[in-house]
């Protein structure tokens, strides 16, 4: 079979095996309670590694919530692109998904319509703290690519779209900051480009879906301004992730 048959053969089945990818517990655990999934208890990652991997059906598909679990040295989440391309890696290697969903929080650019709260469908995603200011390396370092396209799920949810750019850091440096605007980017996170280079790595369709705790551009310290929101945020990501679910069972990759 030619890969361009290959590629479409896959599109026109029904998805089965689902991948969500989520950096932090407190985004994670919301989700894995209301999709009654359960942890793993064989895990299919490397010895001691603190990945998790909760797993369950759910109508006809198999979810896998994956979450890089707590840094063994500093207790905290493990966030950010190293990990997140890992864990994505390692997803893929063991569970060869159908689709991957990269599911989180982000900053929002008030300049650009974002609003606490809102849950963003990325368009677009690049790095904005990849500096290589050597021809052809420099765009290498931006990593600019599209996402999927899933023109039938913005309809049905009325989703903000945007693009999304990502960095290791929380906060913005002036340099960020000129390198998000060049990204032309809506929402900021620290994990959706690293997942969209390892999706894309595998041909595997990726969705990021990322609701805003803290506006990028306004008056509020970001850490403080995250902190608040996390939960409620949280909450309404939540509702998203599981309307997004919802409308893909059932579906092959071209009905998205
Ligand atoms: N996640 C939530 N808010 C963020 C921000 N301002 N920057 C990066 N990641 C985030």
């Amino acid at each position: 079979m030619a890969p361009s048959e290959t590629v479409s053969a896959t599109q026109e089945k029904p998805i089965s095996t689902i991948v969500i990818i989520i950096a932090m517990q407190t985004e994670a655990l919301p989700l894995v309670n209301s999709l009654q999934l359960v942890e793993d208890k064989n895990p299919v990652f490397p010895q001691g590694v603190p990945w998790v991997r909760y797993v369950g059906s759910y109508k006809d598909l198999q979810i896998n919530l994956i979450w890089p679990g707590k840094d063994s040295l500093f207790g905290v989440d493990s966030v950010g692109t190293v990990s997140a391309s890992l864990v994505t890696y390692a997803s893929f290697q063991a569970l060869n998904p159908d689709l991957i969903i990269n599911a989180g929080t982000a900053g929002g650019f008030k300049a650009k319509g974002a609003n606490i709260g809102d849950v963003f469908i990325a368009t677009d995603v690049a790095f904005h703290d990849r500096r290589i200011p050597i021809p052809v390396f420099d765009q290498y370092g931006i990593g600019a690519r599209k996402t999927f396209s899933t023109p039938n799920l913005l309809k049905e949810f009325d989703l903000k779209s945007g693009k999304l750019s990502t960095g290791d850091s929380l906060d913005m440096s002036t340099y960020d900051e000129a390198a998000i605007l060049a990204n032309d980017a809506t929402i900021k996170d620290m994990e959706g480009a690293a997942v969209a280079y390892v999706a894309d790595l595998f041909s595997v369709p990726c969705i990021f879906l990322k609701a805003v705790t803290d506006i990028v551009d306004g008056d509020k310290p970001t850490p403080e301004e995250f902190l608040q929101n996390l939960v409620a945020v949280t909450a309404a990501l939540d509702r998203t992730v599981i309307k997004v679910v919802d409308f893909i069972s059932g579906k092959c990759l071209s009905e998205l």
